[in-house]
């Protein structure tokens, strides 16, 4: 895989207190009534130039619960043999919408938004393959609509500052990368996190985030290895990626749903080490080693969990007229979605989406 030269991710100051508007006020369309949307919302509420309109659910009862237990205006349930979030994408008076369902239903329900003119934030990882990713692009760009990845930890200050440090020097010459991100996944098999039919397992789930540090500092790497534990279903427990770079740097990512991980990063270079303990996707501090010295730590504040930060960027794309975010482009997202194509050929994992 061809090596791309990191982008520059930095966001500027104005863009680092999310809450505060930057625009037209933009009313939000949320697919499903789980756990992330409930998170999601509750940064979402943060903004002053967001509006909690609308959310879609399978079931009536549960959108209008939803609804009005965290502020929004209506719910669109299934009726009729028309999905809820067909229903709600129709609605005029949604401007944005934001998917937040399994992996297997991420394209399907981002293609009707799309179909309906709606721009649309998708949750990680964007689809389920690259063929759907490419797809999902190609509608976006001929539609000349928004679409995004809901890489959240990309836009955090602290993240932006870890690759701001790593690529200015500072650490000298960066020879490797090791980051982690585990916890025992309940054990329920019918769980969409383990689930085959959901896009289940950890690679889809958690991999995008040890993934995201060789990619902020190093960018796509030349080779990946990968090994990996599966389940059963034939989705993989857990999987160690080694990714190689020409110029001999080499990353070593763990990602895990049967053990506890600690969360730690380690960016190495010849000239010092910055590291991150115990958030692997929401570093607090950033320790910093140059040469024998001393440490130097730096620390971070999130506004909300610290989603408010892409949904600032969404909104402020949108308002700006933008088709994609320069933080997290279209093409990041296809080629990591290649990068795990390649990943599970060698795991062994398909999934029923790769079919049609
Ligand atoms: N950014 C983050 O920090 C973060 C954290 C966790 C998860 N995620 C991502 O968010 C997504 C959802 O994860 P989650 O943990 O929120 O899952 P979850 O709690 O299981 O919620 C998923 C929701 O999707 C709907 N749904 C379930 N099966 C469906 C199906 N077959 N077709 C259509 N809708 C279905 C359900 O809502 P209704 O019953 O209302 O239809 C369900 O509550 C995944 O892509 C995951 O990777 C992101």
């Amino acid at each position: 895989m061809a090596s791309l030269i990191p982008r520059p991710w930095l966001l500027s100051q104005e863009q680092q207190n999310p809450a505060v508007a930057t625009g037209r006020r933009l009313r939000w369309g949320m697919v499903s009534t789980g756990s992330i949307v409930q998170k999601v919302s509750a940064d979402l509420a943060l903004l002053q130039d967001a509006e909690l309109y609308a959310v879609s659910s399978r079931s009536q009862q549960s959108a209008d619960t939803f609804a009005s237990g965290h502020g929004f205006s209506l719910g669109y349930g299934d009726d009729g043999g028309i999905p809820g979030y067909r229903r709600m994408v129709e609605d005029p008076e949604v401007d944005v919408v934001y998917v937040g369902t399994p992996h297997a239903q991420h394209y399907e329900v981002a293609r009707a938004a799309l179909e309906a003119g709606k721009p649309v934030l998708v949750e990680k990882a964007l689809t389920i393959n690259a063929r759907e990713a490419e797809s999902l692009v190609s509608l976006a760009r001929e539609k000349g609509l928004f679409l995004m990845e809901a890489m959240w930890s990309r836009f955090l200050p602290s993240m932006q500052r870890a690759f701001e440090i790593a690529r200015s020097g500072e650490l000298g010459t960066v020879q490797w990368i090791s980051a982690d991100l585990g916890f025992p996944a309940p054990a329920n098999p019918d769980a969409r996190i383990w689930a085959r039919k959901d896009g289940g397992g950890a690679l889809l789930d958690l991999s995008v985030y040890p993934l995201l540090w060789p990619l902020g500092i190093l960018g796509f790497p030349d080779s990946v290895v990968a090994r990996g534990t599966l389940t059963d279903q034939g989705v993989d427990a857990q999987n160690l990626l080694s990714l190689g770079y020409s110029g001999g740097a080499q990353a070593g990512l763990n990602s895990s749903l049967v053990a506890h991980g600690p969360g730690n990063v380690v960016v190495a270079g010849d000239q010092g080490v910055l590291q991150t303990f115990g958030s692997v996707n929401n570093p607090k501090e950033l320790h910093i080693r140059t040469g024998w010295s001393d440490t130097r730590v730096e620390s971070f504040e999130t506004v909300g969990t610290g989603y408010s930060y892409e949904l600032r960027e969404v909104t402020r794309c949108i308002q700006q007229g933008l088709t994609e975010s320069p933080t997290m482009p279209w093409s990041d997202s296809v080629d990591v979605m290649r990068l795990f194509d390649g990943v599970r050929a060698q795991l062994g994992v398909t999934y029923p989406n790769d079919e049609h």
